[in-house]
């Protein structure tokens, strides 16, 4: 009995500590502005889109727990959606970036997306998933690491590489 109640006192305490670690949770803010750039990644010059004037687009790089606020501005002359692959979005679904849950951006307009990034450490990307504008540009990689409190089982690499696979069309 008097074990269960140092168990529960200790579940108490966890979870009193990690609502009020949420609420110091650092914002890491980032501006995209897409536009059209032109471009030869194949060798051949053509219309590709930019982001900050550049394909691919910035790096995200944050730390688990980050609180991500991202504005996108539209400078296309097309509707634009940024989707977050494989952020879990635990408590903000519709900013994941998918048609039906996030209405697409039109052109001259922009949009704050903000999310937790929470319990992943990976490598992920984001890219612009209307009309398979991927495959003309708009997407970057979008890296997490863990906090220095949360080991990982290897050393701090070196360097990181980003290397982004994808299909293209002239
Ligand atoms: C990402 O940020 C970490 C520090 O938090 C740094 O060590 C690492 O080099 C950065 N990676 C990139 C690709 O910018
Ligand atoms: C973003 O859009 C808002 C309206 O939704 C507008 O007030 C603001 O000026 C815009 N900002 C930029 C940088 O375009």
């Amino acid at each position: 009995m008097a074990s269960h109640s140092v168990v529960s006192l200790f579940f108490i305490y966890i979870s009193l500590f990690s609502s009020l670690c949420l609420a110091d949770d650092p914002f890491v803010s980032y501006k995209f502005v897409l536009s059209y750039i032109t471009a030869s990644p194949l060798g051949v010059s053509q219309q590709v889109i930019a982001i900050n004037g550049h394909f691919p687009g910035p790096i995200i790089n944050v730390t688990t727990n980050n609180n991500v606020v991202v504005n996108v501005r539209n400078k296309l002359d097309e509707d634009l959606l940024m989707t977050w692959a494989g952020i879990q979005q635990k408590r903000s679904s519709w900013q994941d970036g998918v048609l039906g849950t996030n209405c697409p951006i039109p052109p001259k307009w922009n949009w704050t997306y903000q999310f937790q990034v929470k319990d992943q450490i990976e490598s992920f990307f984001y890219f612009p998933s209307l009309n398979f504008q991927r495959a003309s540009g708009g997407y970057g990689g979008f890296i997490i690491n863990n906090r220095d409190i949360i080991s990982i089982p290897f050393a701090t690499p070196d360097e990181d590489i980003t290397i982004l696979i994808g299909d293209w069309y002239t």
